[in-house]
């Protein structure tokens, strides 16, 4: 499977930030390419996530996220050359984030903790270090385990993780599922050195795009924000990899969204979905409104883990 040429610069790029910085450093570099939202005072009228969050937001919320100390310096937010008023945007958006997160979190993934490995952003409140990465996984896995109501998941793909936000989540949150990551390089590097320190390596699958065949069956698919970036025929490769091998599938991508590199405009809703495919939940996604979510039970059984094989 071939890389579109939008993610072979981005690849190139997100390397050579890699050879500068380091892993260490991946949530103040590559992540920001990821899903980590940068905030800036100068395109903050066009921000959608922003109406959402400041229509959203109680005034006590709103108050709190202006006026819990928020720490500045250069040296706290070393690696990162925003101005000092785009940090503090960047704190308040977190905040405001955070807060909504926190009251649609069915699954408890706020109360997991920020791994400081990869150096996250040092934004804090009631004593503790928030992120914009767990409040949205907050937000999406709330959506999912309300759509799989209650269906055993054991053992999860991803196409295009990151450095593993979803991943920490979801292995942090259910101890007896194993992960399975296809990616391309960096991102696959990446996401390998982030999880397998957190996580023991048997829980842990890494995979590249030209392996796919190999892939086993799993009870979930999901893919966050990677299907638009890819060409047409990949995406079809995936589609038919998580009809192949997956009990349920949840997508969030957005609604329409024009590559510019390699010159083509990818809409959800014309995304080669299986006819077989039961949609068991679909909406906008809640602050990332130009994004659309979605689960589907496919026309498969989950996995009896305990017996290795489909019931
Ligand atoms: C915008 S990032 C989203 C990351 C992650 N899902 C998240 O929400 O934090 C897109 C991801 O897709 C990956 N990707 C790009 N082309 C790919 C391909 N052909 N196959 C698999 N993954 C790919 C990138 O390396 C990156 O990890």
């Amino acid at each position: 499977m071939s890389v579109s040429d939008f993610w072979q610069q981005l690849a190139q790029e997100h390397a050579r930030s890699l050879e500068s910085h380091g892993f260490d450093q991946v949530k103040r570099h590559q992540a920001l390419r990821y899903f980590t939202w940068q905030w800036r005072w100068r395109s903050l009228r066009q921000s959608e996530q922003m109406r959402f969050l400041l229509s959203h937001s109680s005034p006590g919320d709103l108050l709190r996220s202006a006026f819990a100390p928020i720490e500045l310096s250069d040296e706290a937010w070393e690696g990162v050359s925003w101005t000092r008023a785009d940090r503090w945007l960047y704190a308040y958006a977190t905040r405001l984030l955070w807060q909504y997160a926190r009251k649609h979190d069915a699954a408890g993934v706020i109360a997991l903790p920020e791994p400081t490995l990869g150096t996250p952003l040092p934004v804090r409140l009631e004593g503790r270090l928030i992120s914009q990465d767990l409040a949205n996984s907050a937000l999406e896995v709330d959506f999912l385990v309300r759509a799989l109501a209650g269906a055993p998941i054991r053992s999860v793909l991803e196409v295009g993780a990151g450095y593993g936000r979803t991943a920490y989540v979801i292995l942090s949150l259910f101890p007896d599922v194993t992960y399975t990551i296809v990616d391309i390089e960096p991102a696959i590097s990446i996401s390998r050195w982030y999880l397998t320190q957190l996580f023991p390596a048997a829980r842990l699958r890494f995979v590249r795009p030209d392996e796919i065949a190999t892939i086993e069956p799993v009870d979930l698919a999901l893919s966050i924000s990677s299907l638009q970036e890819i060409t047409h025929a990949q995406l079809e490769e995936y589609l038919t990899l998580f009809d192949r091998v997956a009990a349920w599938v949840y997508l969030k991508q957005w609604i329409a969204w024009y590559n510019p590199v390699d010159r083509i405009t990818m809409r959800f809703d014309d995304y080669p979905i299986p006819g077989s495919w039961q949609l068991a939940a679909r909406g906008v996604a809640p602050v990332q409104t130009k994004f659309v979510q979605a689960v589907w039970r496919t026309h498969k059984d989950s996995i009896d883990s305990s017996a290795g094989v489909r019931r």
